[in-house]
């Protein structure tokens, strides 16, 4: 059976972009492939976080990976700092990049422009993200456009490895989701839906209530042009809009496109707003029966464990292969 990784920082509230790019593909997967879900605490610390705030959101994560349908009794869910093979592999994956194609790096570039005291790991984190994936032998990592540049990096240094000290590794491929791959800020269509964008009205969260998430769609910003058609460059907000939309309610676009002809902006924001509370309804009700259930935390625990003995089989064929410590027996 081939092996789906993906893993979501817990550095905020999952957005809807987060849900329509990532974690709405995972659950479909979990039934063909041997699944690993992640939630990576460890990438979160590349840029501060307040400890308690850390420790809730991770929960949350935790509670929403579920509450949109992972199952974990076909995949395992767990916390990467609680296996420990995530860090020691990561080394690895550092001394075997370059800082010059780290700094190429898109995401590193965005985030560290213009500001002091950026940490050396924003820099390293892509080794990081390399092998959270590469230690469980991934063959396939659904991921939204953003993250792209990042796993060319990974499959890059797992051939890099592979031809350097044996073949260790299988070469993970990217799946990325035809639409929805990256759904914009809602008051931005320039920029990327975010859960670390300090304006609430940018993005939709997924535990945002009904009357937040509509009033968030009517103030999102359109065009002066009145109308409603599929065309990313010229009308990108409205582009985005109907993607949202048809991705919440498997309606194909162009017939969205045509049953909102001579409609106008509003009565087609207030059916999209109907649409996304419709499709968060049940994933915030299952999130609420479980956020305080010990059931979450046996879920985690035995997730923890299941993914550790996957990854320290790995960990231990490259460390052998590079002729780090005593060889393992
Ligand atoms: P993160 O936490 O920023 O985002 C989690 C997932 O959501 C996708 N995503 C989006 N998709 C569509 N539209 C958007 N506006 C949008 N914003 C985010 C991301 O592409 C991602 O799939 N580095 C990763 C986490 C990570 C990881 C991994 C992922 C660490 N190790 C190994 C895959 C495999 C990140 O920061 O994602």
């Amino acid at each position: 059976m081939q092996t789906v990784f993906s893993g979501i920082q817990p550095s905020g509230i999952l957005t809807l972009g987060n849900y329509l790019g990532a974690l709405k593909h995972f659950s479909s997967m979990q039934h063909d492939y041997d699944s690993y879900f992640c939630i990576v605490d460890q990438h979160a610390i590349t840029v501060p976080q307040e400890r308690l705030k850390l420790r809730q959101q991770i929960r949350s994560l935790a509670a929403l990976y579920l509450a949109s349908g992972i199952d974990p009794t076909k995949a395992t869910l767990f916390i990467q700092s609680e296996v420990p093979a995530h860090a020691q592999l990561g080394w690895m994956m550092q001394c075997l990049s370059y800082i010059g194609e780290l700094e190429r790096m898109t995401q590193f570039k965005d985030k560290s422009a213009g500001k002091d005291g950026v940490s050396s790991a924003l820099l390293t984190y892509p080794p990081l993200m390399a092998a959270d994936i590469l230690l469980y032998q991934t063959t396939i990592v659904p991921v939204g456009e953003d993250q792209k540049q990042h796993l060319e990096l990974a499959r890059n240094l797992a051939e890099r490895f592979n031809n350097k000290y044996g073949e260790v590794f299988t070469i993970p491929e990217v799946q990325i989701p035809k639409v929805g791959a990256r759904i914009m800020s809602l008051n931005d269509p320039t920029k990327k839906m975010s859960k670390s964008n300090p304006q609430p009205k940018s993005y939709i969260s997924l535990l945002d209530e009904p009357k937040t998430i509509e009033k968030k769609l009517k103030s999102a910003v359109t065009d002066s042009d009145g109308t409603i058609r599929f065309d990313p460059e010229n009308k990108p907000a409205v582009s985005n809009l109907l993607s949202i939309f048809s991705l919440c309610t498997d309606e194909s676009i162009p017939s969205l496109e045509e049953r909102y002809r001579d409609s106008g902006y509003g009565p087609f924001k207030s059916d999209l707003a109907e649409a996304v509370i419709h499709t968060l309804e049940p994933v915030q009700k299952r999130y609420y029966d479980l956020i305080n259930s010990s059931e979450l935390d046996d879920i985690l625990d035995a997730g923890a464990e299941k993914a550790a003995k996957k990854a320290n089989k790995t960990l231990k064929k490259a460390e052998n292969a590079i002729g780090l410590g005593r060889k393992k027996r």
